[in-house]
């Protein structure tokens, strides 16, 4: 196969001096870099996947304190990983992350795999983590991939295709660009300048290492690459949310379940279908109180629009009755996060409570 451009050995030699000079002088100082434990290496680019690095830092943080090794994490229960991942957003990410660990106690006697082959055996490592997590720790020469690559890459070769039709073009030009004799370097500094220069809006060309091999910059046109695939129709989920209390002033959640969007969160009991249905089967002496706001979140294949409706129970029934001041012990999705906030400050508030039922 043929590739858009395929950069002289002189060019490719002036890309990777004057990227690595740049990094030198620019590159981003995080907890990861220059980290020797693989482990660690291994769940931060986990959590940097389409995570922005000030997000990450501080779970990086929490996580590493309370799963200082891959065995500690192997042991722990999946109720407690997913809580130190609440609000992180795609959580097959820590799922995965528990499994693999797992993987590494039963099939690797403990030792996490160094090479490329073994390290593709875990849940949730493929090309892209893999050379980013062999080149960190290891500084083994093996590409990368990853959103900020791509568009970078998109823009140097002034790529006419969205990158996910040209997904083996971008892997050459990115095995071709990578410095064999600084492979960590080099794929740090290239995730840099994607997510500090190279950025998709207003990108700083005027101080980019690499103005000069810049196929959009050339074109004056740098934001029009990399090109976009025809936009889907995002659908809106409209949702119901029942938030019964009962006598002990305890709220009931259900969890969701373990495979699947958002699998193993808890949640307070919700349909697409109407309020009075799902009441009437859960709670069937149930009295409706009063609504809270709706709550609005953006998954990436759908909207949700999530309207939470209190109900009084005066029996007990069903497994998880919970205290206001408990529920922060179980991982919930930031959809119901939110509700859960309004909750306390009606507390605090003491609202009158409505009369009308929704
Ligand atoms: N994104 C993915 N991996 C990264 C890393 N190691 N540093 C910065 N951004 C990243």
């Amino acid at each position: 196969m043929t590739i858009a451009i395929v950069f002289t050995d002189q060019a490719l030699q002036n890309m990777r001096r004057s990227l690595l000079n740049w990094y030198q002088r620019e590159g981003r100082s995080l907890p990861w870099r220059n980290e020797p434990d693989i482990y660690r290496v291994w769940i931060s680019e986990i959590m940097l996947q389409q995570t922005q690095v000030k997000t990450v830092i501080p779970y990086y943080e929490r996580w590493l304190k309370k799963f200082p090794t891959v065995q500690a994490l192997a042991k722990a229960d999946q109720q407690s990983v997913l809580k130190l991942w609440e609000g992180l957003g795609y959580y097959a990410r820590a799922r995965n992350l528990h499994h693999a660990a797992k993987q590494v106690v039963s099939e690797f006697n403990g030792e996490f795999p160094e090479d490329l082959e073994n390290i593709l055996k875990l849940k949730g490592i493929g090309r892209t983590t893999a050379g980013g997590i062999l080149s960190s720790a290891r500084n083994l020469p093996l590409s990368i991939l990853d959103g900020n690559v791509k568009r970078v890459l998109a823009r140097i070769m002034a790529l006419e295709k969205p990158p996910a039709k040209a997904l083996r073009e971008l892997w050459e030009v990115s095995d071709q660009i990578l410095d064999p004799e600084n492979p960590r370097d080099f794929n740090q500094a290239f995730m840099d300048l994607g997510a500090t220069l190279c950025t998709q809006k207003n990108p700083s060309c005027g101080v980019c290492p690499w103005q000069g091999q810049c196929k959009a910059f050339q074109l004056r046109t740098p934001t029009d690459f990399p090109r976009k695939a025809p936009k889907k129709k995002v659908p809106t989920k409209k949702l119901v949310a029942a938030i019964a209390f009962n006598g002990q002033n305890e709220v009931f959640i259900q969890q969701r379940p373990v495979t699947g969007l958002l699998g193993g969160l808890w949640e307070f009991p919700n349909t697409e279908g109407n309020i009075a249905s799902l009441t009437e089967n859960l709670f069937p002496q149930a009295i409706y109180k009063h609504s809270l706001e709706t709550v609005f979140h953006a998954y990436t294949h759908f909207k949700i629009e999530l309207k939470p409706h209190i109900y009084f129970v005066s029996h007990h029934q069903g497994d998880r009755w919970v205290k206001m001041t408990n529920l922060h012990q179980y991982p919930f999705s930031k959809a119901h996060l939110k509700i859960i906030k309004q909750l306390s400050n009606h507390q605090q508030l003491s609202l009158p409570l409505e009369k009308n039922h929704p």
